[in-house]
Formats: C-alpha cells, structure tokens, sequence
C-alpha cells in the first residue's frame, strides 16, 4: 500500500478549504493551490479560523492547533505540488478545466503519485483520460461542508488501480469519514438519489400547493427526514443543485434529473439560498 504523508488540494474554495483542514488535523503535510496569492492566504485564514473556534469549543488542544495549521502551505504555482502522494482537485466544476489540470497534474507530480477529484457529477473516466496515466485517478467525492459532513464517496473509475483506490479509501478513513467505494456512475450514489428526490420536492411545492413551510413539515414528520427539502435545497445553494440536476440530465436524459423551472427561476434571480440570504427562506446577516 502506498504511503499517503502529504496531500496537495487544488482549488480553495468551499470543497477545497474543508479538505484541507481535515487533511492538517489528520497529520497530513498539505500544499493547497489557489490562482491568485489573494485567495489562497484567505482560504489558509479561513481554516485558521476555524481551528481556532474549535480550540474554543474545547474540541481541540491550542498547541495541536498550532502545529495543524503550520502543515498547511498555499501557493499559485502548480510545480509546488511536486512533492504530494496525492492530490486532491476542488475546482470549479467544469470539464475543461479539470481535465486540463489532470493534464498538468500528470506531468507534475511523481509516477506513482494518486490524483483524486472531488467533481460532483462530471465523469471521472473522462477527467482521468486527459491524463497519460488513468490508472492512478479516482474520484474522492466528499459533501459540504466537508469538515462537518461524514461521508466520502471512493469512485472507481473504468481504469482506475485497486492501488489507487484503496490507497484513496484509506485515506478517507483516516480523516474520519464514512468510506463508500462505488463506481464512476453519473450522480455515483447520493446525488443519483438525491437530486431527483429534490426536484420531485420542489414540483410537488406546485401541484399540491403547499408552502415550503409545510412540505418540511410533511417529510419531516411524514417520512422522518432530519431536514425539510427547501431547507436542504437552501442550504446546498440552488445555483449549486440547478447545475448538477442539469449535468445529470445531459447525461441520463430522465425528465425527473432535470432542474425544475421554479429553481431555474430562483437561480436567475439571484435567490441561491442560504449564502446569498434569500432562497425559500430568508436569512439574517
Ligand atoms: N459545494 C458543494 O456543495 C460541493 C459538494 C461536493 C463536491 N463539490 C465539487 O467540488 C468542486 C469545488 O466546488 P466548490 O463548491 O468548492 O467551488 P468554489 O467555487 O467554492 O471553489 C473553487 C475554487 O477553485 C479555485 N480554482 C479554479 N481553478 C483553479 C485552478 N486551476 N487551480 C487552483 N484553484 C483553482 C477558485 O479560485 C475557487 O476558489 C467542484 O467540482 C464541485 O462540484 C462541491
């Protein structure tokens, strides 16, 4: 088995910030890459951040502190990532770019270095051919906020090496995570479900004329659900589901993955949930 000891997160955003993080407290040595000085010194003060709320909520010792946040570098330059047993990639989630970066990627790091991306719903066969080595490339598809959320899935892509994905696997337990191998299906398991689950909620809202309000109230109480549908859509940002329901569409061509008109609206009008204080709901500051 390989030995994993530091990680190289490409892409500090909302994805990459929370991997990185669970990689510092992990023990993980990590090279995060970001395209300008500007975000990466913000995202390394964000993850700073959030150690230090959880030294104050007695969840970690100060010095442990410390020495997690001294693992983390950022750069802009992608030859700083030389080094890495793997890498992980939180870009945006566009094909072009990603697959451009695994071009790079191959080029940059040792042989039998493993390239993971965190896409959500591109396919990982496709982003692992622009690279001359496919076998060592699998998805590590993890939820938001990742520091908080306990799953990862393992995507096995059609070339992918037991090697790498075990090696990727591993790792996803030693962050903490609740490890699920799958294969590089569109979706792969939570979002095939979910996605058209959500969409189905949101036509419901219409056709039985009920209020956001009560259709959580109905799956709350009716189907057990921890969190109402609209309180879900609102906090995964209905920017972020209207394009994955459009991706999976594209690819699976079942009308239920499409994107409801009603969310296709929302997102126009800049109604994106929780981060941007408006979506079904409103929120303060
Ligand atoms: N947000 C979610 O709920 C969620 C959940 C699971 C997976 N994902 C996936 O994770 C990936 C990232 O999503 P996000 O929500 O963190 O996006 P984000 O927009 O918050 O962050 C993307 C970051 O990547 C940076 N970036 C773009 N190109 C780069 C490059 N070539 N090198 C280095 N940095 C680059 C951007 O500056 C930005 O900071 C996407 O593939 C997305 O589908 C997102």
């Amino acid at each position: 088995m390989k030995e994993i000891r530091t990680i190289g997160v490409v892409g500090l955003g909302a994805m990459g910030a929370g991997i990185a993080q669970l990689a510092v407290e992990a023990g993980y040595e990590v090279v995060g890459r970001e395209v300008t000085a500007g975000l990466g010194n913000a995202a390394a003060d964000r993850i700073g951040h959030f150690l230090t709320r959880k030294v104050e909520k007695g969840q970690l010792g100060q010095s442990e502190r410390d020495a997690a946040a001294a693992r983390l570098s950022v750069t802009t330059e992608l030859a700083a990532l030389a080094g890495c047993d793997l890498v992980i990639e939180a870009i945006v989630e566009e094909l072009g770019p990603k697959r451009a970066l695994f071009a790079e990627l191959g080029r940059t790091v040792a042989p039998d270095a493993i390239l993971a991306t965190n896409t959500s719903a591109l396919s990982v066969t496709e982003i692992a051919a622009a690279t001359d080595t496919p076998e060592r490339v699998v998805g590590m598809h993890f939820f938001n906020p990742a520091p908080l959320m306990p799953l990862v899935e393992i995507v096995r892509a059609e070339l992918s090496s037991d090697l790498a994905v075990d090696a990727a696997a591993n790792v996803g337990e030693r962050l903490g995570k609740e490890v699920v191998r799958c294969h590089d299906t569109p979706g792969f398991v939570v979002n095939r479900i979910l996605i058209p689950l959500l969409n189905d909620c949101v036509r419901v809202l219409d056709e039985a004329r009920v209020s956001p309000e009560s259709l959580d109230t109905a799956m709350r109480n009716g189907a057990g659900w921890p969190m109402g549908p609209c309180t879900l859509v609102d906090l995964v940002g209905i920017d972020v589901h209207v394009h994955a329901a459009e991706a999976l569409y594209e690819k699976l061509r079942e009308p239920r993955m499409a994107p409801p008109p009603r969310l296709v609206a929302m997102k126009n009008a800049g109604l994106l949930g929780r981060k941007s204080g408006r979506g079904f709901y409103r929120y303060d500051g």
